[in-house]
């Protein structure tokens, strides 16, 4: 994770350059880093898309979504130098031959081209066919790949194949943007700067994990899109175990790519199976009815717009895993993640096992555990929960639980909060993979996940329902209830 500005220049390629992602989030970051002064000087932005726009109408589009999406005020002089990077192609993308128009436009120089596949995955291949066509393929050059690679392994494998054709797996940056937060980059520090953490982090002194992560919106008119995923695949299947890879891998050698993906590779291939045989006592999918967020009905999943009268797709999912390795045996990770959850919040808590014994009866009956809180988003912090003693000469000595609590906010006041993407895109302009996630990685995540989502097919069952604004369905407080555990609300 290389902060420095010391890369060469590059002609950035954006496939879908007018889409959803590169309108809100990929030029809004580019922006972000020309503030920072972190792009090389010589380096483009080449727009590549369908529409028949001009260079200005392109510009103007550009400045338009600027406006709309950096959180700051844009500053004039940034803005200046950063649209005379703009270039902008017209591509059918399915056509190889009008791939010889990008030859011309990208630059004849010695530039790194680093390809953002800001489209569908479906088109990946005719992307890269293109490319090869028009001999647009250096061994320096990258090309950068956005989630979901694939709805399950075969299709994952089948997309990688694709593009492994023609790029190599170190020219390959597969984006899960949870790896780019500040916060879930703080896990590595967290876990690997303190020793207070490092040396009691596994089965001997932590009793199980909850990994959360809420939504309060609901599936944002992507009817077509949500339907064929559902939450498993849009979410956990990437972002929640890629947490869980961070929390519960080995120590890394270093912070190098090699050493921090294998590591995390390992955790995902040490999860037990879930599958037809076991799939009741270990995941639970819901799907929201109609219901209120903060005082206004909203309707359910079957009554968004565009909804088909029936579908089973889970738009909530909570699931006991367990790793089946030596640090980690009979400590469960509960992961629970859903749209229309009452509010947006992410955390993690590390419940840590209760002392063994209780000197301190006559106070306090049954001492609660420690509790080490990751707030993850938003109101980014950690806290931890211990006893302590109430100041006072009182001849019994009381004690109460309380928190240290570190809040981002307060203690980084100076600080922006960097987006995501932001810091992937610069680690993809520095050419270092340690944020990316591996081919291996994907796949082994898929082979877990498809088993669940399997056993949810076979079941024929439908997804417990949960009126939206709610915590979920009540058979996920079953689930960990049944361990006699509870959610922390
Ligand atoms: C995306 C999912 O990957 O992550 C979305 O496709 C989800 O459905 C989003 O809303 C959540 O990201 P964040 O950064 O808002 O937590």
């Amino acid at each position: 994770m290389n902060n420095s500005n010391n890369q060469t220049a590059s002609e950035i390629v954006i496939f879908g350059a007018l889409g959803d992602l590169s309108r809100r989030k990929l030029l809004p970051a580019l922006y972000q880093l020309e503030v920072c002064g972190l792009i090389n000087e010589a380096s483009r932005i080449v727009g590549v898309a369908k529409p028949e726009h001009d260079i200005e109408a392109f510009k103007t589009t550009v400045i338009d979504n600027l406006h709309k999406f950096v959180k700051e005020k844009i500053d004039d002089k940034v803005l200046t130098r950063f649209i005379n990077r703009l270039v902008y192609q017209v591509l059918d993308f399915k056509d190889s031959n009008s791939f010889t128009k990008l030859a011309d436009t990208l630059a004849a120089g010695n530039s790194t081209r680093i390809y953002y596949f800001s489209t569908s995955p479906v088109i990946y291949g005719d992307i890269c066919k293109g490319l090869n066509h028009a001999n647009l393929i250096q061994p320096k050059d990258r090309v950068v790949m956005e989630k979901p690679i694939g709805h399950s392994l075969a299709s994952s494998i089948a997309i990688n194949n694709q593009v492994s054709d023609y790029f190599n797996e170190n020219q390959t940056y597969r984006i899960d943007h949870y790896l780019g937060k500040e916060t879930v980059l703080n896990l590595l520090v967290l876990r690997f700067a303190n020793s207070l953490f490092s040396n009691n982090w596994d089965r001997n002194s932590i009793d199980h994990v909850q990994i959360t992560v809420a939504e309060s919106v609901g599936i944002e008119g992507r009817w077509g899109f949500y339907d064929d995923a559902g939450q498993m695949r849009d979410m956990v299947q990437n972002h929640l175990l890629q947490i869980l890879s961070l929390l519960a891998m080995e120590p890394p050698a270093d912070l190098s790519a090699e050493s921090v993906r294998i590591e995390k590779l390992k955790v995902v291939k040490a999860l037990k199976t879930i599958d037809k045989d076991n799939i009741k006592e270990k995941a639970v999918r819901g799907q929201y009815s109609d219901g209120f967020l903060e005082g206004s009905a909203v309707p359910g999943y079957l009554n968004e717009e565009g909804a088909k009268e029936n579908s089973y797709t889970e738009t909530f999912v909570a699931i006991k895993a367990e790793i089946d390795n030596w640090r980690w045996t009979g400590v469960p990770f509960y992961l629970r993640t859903g749209k229309r959850m009452p509010k947006k919040h992410s955390e993690i808590v590390v419940h840590f096992k209760k002392p063994p014994h209780n000197i301190f009866k006559d106070s306090y009956s049954d001492l609660p555990a420690n509790k080490l809180t990751i707030r993850l988003q938003p109101d980014e912090g950690v806290e931890l929960q211990m006893m302590n003693k109430i100041p006072g000469i009182a001849s019994q000595m009381r004690i109460q639980e309380n928190k240290l609590d570190l809040s981002f906010s307060d203690t980084y006041q100076d600080q922006r909060v960097v987006d995501a993407y932001e810091r992937l895109m610069l680690e993809i302009l520095n050419g270092n993979q340690s944020l990316f996630v591996s081919r291996d990685e994907v796949e082994a995540a898929w082979i877990w996940a498809d088993s669940i989502i399997d056993a949810w097919k076979a079941s024929g069952e439908a997804p417990k329902p949960y009126a939206a604004g709610s915590w979920g369905p009540v058979s996920s407080i079953s689930l960990i209830a049944r361990d006699n555990r509870q959610w922390v609300e």
